[in-house]
């Protein structure tokens, strides 16, 4: 299939939506409960308009950006999601590779297929690594020894997801023992080009709890209940002052929304945060992230970094949260409706997608660099009759 006809994400995700058994597309796709979130993410962009400035020669409209003193082709980071090796064969590998092609950072993370030092040592690979709070909180340590020895930029702590998002689409899908139902393991025999990539190679295990289960129970389902039971809810601000002393690097807290929250973060000694609503897939009826940036910015002031994620799929959408506030965004689905459409092409192909489409939004609102966005390039949606 030529890559080059998918003009926009959404051609990606249809591919995905042919290519994948629906009970892995659903686990992609979906959000907790009545969706309202995952609806937001998007619903957002829609009441927030341009107000773009004319006849600016654009002909040296430039993306690029700095992020912790790094440059960046784009201001996008890969989000971290677990299972990319049901989506494909190495998904984790497939997206770090074409993150370090494109030039921009991939997020590991924890309930990841691959180990994170294989994926860490990949050529030219800036490895950011997603952490969950485990039950095992020796364990946690020593991932986080792990990473450091790996070289990771950044450590990425999840914060919303103490307790698991009710995500029905997954119970449904999945009989006991994470088992898939019947029905969807017919729908499998309807996807050959997934059997002989995924399938027939066997289903992936959670490279990096691998090692917690006795060898001859490493399966895909075991690693994947021995992480849910892992879920912790005695999770507070005293573990991230533990995290802080025991990981040198840049410290990203990812799940939080509201402004105190990212002060606290701030004093707690957090080099940034990622807005986050995990995709819509923890808190049913909880805000965006993008609804929240300018009032965090505010508060934490122009040093701290702010990332904000959820719903991204277009290059407009990247722009808006820019110009609200945010140094970055963290693209999750955009990126793995590539991976399952095609695999790293696929990948490359979404972030070419986004880059060409923040581009054109850049020089059609006559803001020629990252710096330039601003509250002035945005208006509400209005009504005209408004206030008259
Ligand atoms: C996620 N997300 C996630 N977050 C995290 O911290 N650790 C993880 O293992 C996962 N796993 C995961 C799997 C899948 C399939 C999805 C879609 C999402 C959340 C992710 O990092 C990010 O916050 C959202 O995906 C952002 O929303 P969009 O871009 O998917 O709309």
């Amino acid at each position: 299939a030529n890559l080059e006809r998918a003009v926009a994400i959404s051609d990606l995700r249809a591919r995905m939506h042919r290519r994948l058994p629906n009970f892995v597309t659903e686990y992609i796709e979906g959000g907790a409960e009545e969706e309202l979130t995952l609806r937001e993410n998007r619903e957002i962009f829609s009441r927030i308009l341009f107000r773009p400035n004319t006849l600016i020669n654009a002909a040296g409209v430039d993306a690029s950006t700095k992020l912790f003193g790094r440059p960046l082709r784009l201001p996008v980071v890969i989000a971290p999601t677990g299972s990319n090796g049901l989506y494909w064969h190495e998904g984790d590998q497939c997206l770090a590779r074409a993150a370090a092609a494109f030039g921009i950072p991939f997020t590991q993370s924890t309930v990841s297929n691959a180990r994170l030092e294989d994926v860490a040592a990949l050529p030219g690979v800036r490895h950011w690594m997603q952490l969950y709070v485990f039950r095992a909180r020796a364990f946690m340590e020593e991932l986080v020894a792990r990473a450091d020895a790996a070289g990771s930029e950044a450590l990425v702590v999840t914060v919303d997801a103490a307790a698991f998002g009710n995500r029905e689409w997954d119970r449904r899908n999945y009989g006991r023992d994470m088992d898939p139902t019947l029905a969807n393991k017919l729908d499998v025999l309807r996807r050959p080009h997934w059997m002989a990539n995924v399938l027939a190679r066997g289903l992936p295990t959670f490279a990096n709890v691998a090692d917690k289960i006795p060898p001859a129970e490493r399966t895909y389902k075991r690693t994947a209940s021995w992480t849910r039971e892992q879920m912790d809810l005695a999770f507070d601000w005293s573990d991230i002052a533990l995290l802080r002393r025991i990981w040198p690097r840049r410290l990203i807290i990812k799940g939080l929304v509201t402004a105190d929250d990212a002060a606290r973060a701030a004093d707690a000694g957090a080099d940034g945060v990622v807005l986050s609503n995990h995709g819509g897939r923890q808190l049913d009826g909880m805000v965006s992230g993008v609804a929240t940036l300018p009032e965090v910015r505010r508060r934490v002031g122009d040093d701290f970094t702010i990332l904000v994620d959820g719903g991204f799929r277009r290059g407009t959408d990247i722009v808006k949260a820019l110009a609200l506030g945010a140094d970055a965004v963290m693209v999750g689905r955009a990126t793995l409706y590539g991976l399952a459409a095609a695999g790293e092409a696929g990948v490359m192909r979404a972030l070419a997608i986004l880059e060409q489409e923040v581009l054109r939004t850049m020089a059609l609102l006559g803001r020629l660099t990252v710096a330039d966005l601003g509250l002035d390039c945005l208006a509400a949606r209005s009504d005209p009759l408004d206030g008259l």
